[in-house]
């Protein structure tokens, strides 16, 4: 499974960059916002700190402005991914797109006949928001199952890009059901390096070695 981090943080991403396990990163409007940068210019930084897709959103609502923000937005570096909403308008934008080669995100998947269109669209990935739909009384890894059944069904190439993550079972379950990638914020990637018998087995085998009195 890939993973994605959702944050336009750059101290963030280059930490989780230095690892080697990341491999792409996912923004919207309101991390944009909450990074209190320049869209552009924030973009940019972080498409050189990683190698795979980033996620860069138009602010559009009709077909037309989307393709000339999605024109502006394309011309950043050539990993940026172009993530547009779930929506008509979004969909046209993502068919001609990604018929002229651009990577693309649709973006605000809550049912698995979106998802299904997505994929007829040509997308690149498709992001379910798994917390925001269960924080409105429906199971979002039941959304990642069906999406999964579906894509599988009839062979579609577009990516499940499980987002709206919000802690480690989200992301075994994920990979569980086979997700492709999942995006979660760089809090809960960090979490899943941590186990409470790690840090105890360290301590234990330090205290150890101490005793023996010997260096490598
Ligand atoms: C995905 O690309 C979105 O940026 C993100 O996962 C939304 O997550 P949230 O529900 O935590 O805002």
């Amino acid at each position: 499974m890939k993973f994605f981090v959702d944050t336009a943080d750059t101290k963030e991403i280059a930490e989780l960059a230095e690892t080697g396990l990341l491999d792409g990163v996912t923004t919207n409007p309101s991390l944009i916002h909450k990074s209190g940068r320049d869209f552009m210019e924030v973009t940019k930084e972080i498409c050189g700190l990683v190698d795979g897709p980033v996620s860069a959103e138009v602010v559009a609502l009709d077909h037309a402005e989307m393709m000339r923000e999605a024109e502006v937005l394309r011309k950043i570096a050539d990993n940026v991914c172009i993530k547009v909403p779930l929506t008509i308008d979004g969909l046209k934008t993502c068919k001609k797109l990604t018929g002229d080669g651009t990577m693309v995100n649709v973006t605000l998947c809550f049912s698995a006949n979106q998802a299904l269109l997505a994929a007829k669209a040509g997308a690149s990935f498709i992001s379910p928001f798994i917390g925001r739909h269960d924080d409105n009384g429906f199971d979002g890894l039941d959304l990642i199952r069906d999406i999964r059944l579906i894509y599988d069904n009839y062979a579609y190439e577009t990516e499940i890009l499980a987002a709206s993550i919000r802690h480690g079972v989200h992301v075994l379950e994920c990979a569980r059901i086979g997700a492709d990638v999942m995006t979660a914020p760089p809090a809960v990637i960090k979490g899943l390096f941590k186990h409470v018998l790690t840090d105890k087995g360290i301590e234990g085998f330090l205290a150890d070695w101490a005793k023996t009195g010997q260096t490598i």
